[in-house]
């Protein structure tokens, strides 16, 4: 029988809509829009290249057909800018909202930047997708704003201080379209994401997330550092959850709208065990690693423990079939290795 996500899926193809991906060069972006391609949707994508990249559009278009591509078309615009904003939403009917500057040390390192694209930037979006009518606008929101809260799992209505600017702005995210539901009847939904992880993550830079980073050093034999003593945790997200959840949030009734929910596993795995999940994943593709991993200080903003409960979610969305850590970490692990191997060739 099929759950909810097949029908919604099977309603999307009979009858398609329009989406416009911000964020659509980046790691979830390009996921989202290749799904959405695959269900024969017609996607708008807004991206600056910041910290995306066309070659994961490129990737899209390979593992597409060429009628499906045809039915996206790019924007090289920047959500700072409002006008981008306007044009990108014009007769969309859903908006997927990714375009962010992430990473905790980034914003450390450059809280204006951070400020700029991830509340200015997402106001502008608000106020064009607001403007445009949209009949769902969906963001990505962050479980960094669980902050110092000590509790776990982590249910969405306890937070504590954030501990970061991306943490703040990420709250500040969720406070603008709390008060644009109040003040203009406009109804959002904000996905506290997970450490998500998946294939067209960024394995390279400063602030690459853990699990691209650290497959990536095991390839080439280089060092792995653990921040600490390795018994932080984390729920690790695949990437196929945060797709799915953006698809059904998109096509949530009214009683769904102005929340925010959790899209991670439910799971919570030491920084020590993930090591040698990944080692092990490794090994089972033919990789040797004999690699140990190097301790190093905690950074600072880290959160010590993170773990959703995805019970609304699966409430209110119909979350649900999600795919675990292993099997994420096996989904991944091949496109890892071709990249690796391509970069060394
Ligand atoms: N990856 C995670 O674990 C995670 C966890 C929680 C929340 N998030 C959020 O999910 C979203 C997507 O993250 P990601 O991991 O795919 O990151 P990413 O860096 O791969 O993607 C972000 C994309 O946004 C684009 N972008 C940045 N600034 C822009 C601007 N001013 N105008 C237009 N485009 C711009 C970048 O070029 C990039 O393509 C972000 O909002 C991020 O904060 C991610």
């Amino acid at each position: 029988m099929p759950d909810h996500y097949d029908s919604i899926r099977e309603r999307l193809v009979q009858d398609p809509r329009r989406w416009l991906v911000t964020g659509v060069a980046g790691f979830i972006g390009s996921n989202l829009l290749e799904t959405l391609l695959r269900l024969d949707q017609h996607v708008v994508g807004l991206d600056n290249f910041s910290t995306g990249y066309q070659r994961n559009l490129d990737e899209v278009r390979a593992l597409v057909t060429p009628l499906q591509w045809s039915r996206f078309e790019f924007i090289e615009g920047d959500i700072r800018r409002f006008d981008d904003c306007v044009a990108a939403v014009k007769n969309v009917d859903h908006v997927l909202h990714e375009a962010a500057l992430g990473s905790v040390p980034r914003s450390l390192q450059d809280p204006i930047a951070t400020h700029e694209v991830n509340i200015s930037g997402f106001l502008n979006l608000l106020v064009a997708a607001r403007d445009a009518a949209v009949s769902s606008f969906t963001y990505a929101a962050s479980s960094s704003t669980y902050g110092d809260h000590p509790d776990l799992p982590k249910l969405e209505d306890r937070i504590g201080q954030p501990l970061s600017p991306y943490a703040v702005t990420k709250y500040a995210n969720e406070l603008y379209a709390a008060v644009f539901a109040r003040s203009y009847g406009f109804h959002t939904i904000g996905l506290r994401y997970f450490n998500v992880f998946g294939r067209r993550q960024d394995p390279d830079g400063a602030y690459a997330a853990v699990i691209p980073k650290w497959i990536a050093a095991m390839i080439q034999g280089s060092e792995v550092v653990i921040h600490g003593d390795g018994e932080t945790s984390r729920d690790f997200c695949p990437i196929d959850n945060v797709v799915q959840a953006n698809i059904l949030a998109a096509c949530s009734d009214a009683t769904a709208r102005n929340q925010v929910y959790n899209v991670a596993v439910g799971d919570r795995t030491t920084l020590n065990e993930l090591f040698v999940k990944l080692k092990d994943a490794l090994i089972e593709n033919g990789v040797a690693c004999g690699l140990r991993p190097v301790y190093g200080s905690f950074r600072a903003g880290d959160v010590r423990h993170s773990q959703a409960s995805v019970d609304k979610a699966e409430r209110l969305l119909g979350y649900g079939h999600k795919i675990r850590l292993a099997e994420g970490i096996a989904r991944a692990m091949p496109w890892y290795i071709q990249l690796v191997a391509e970069s060394t060739s």
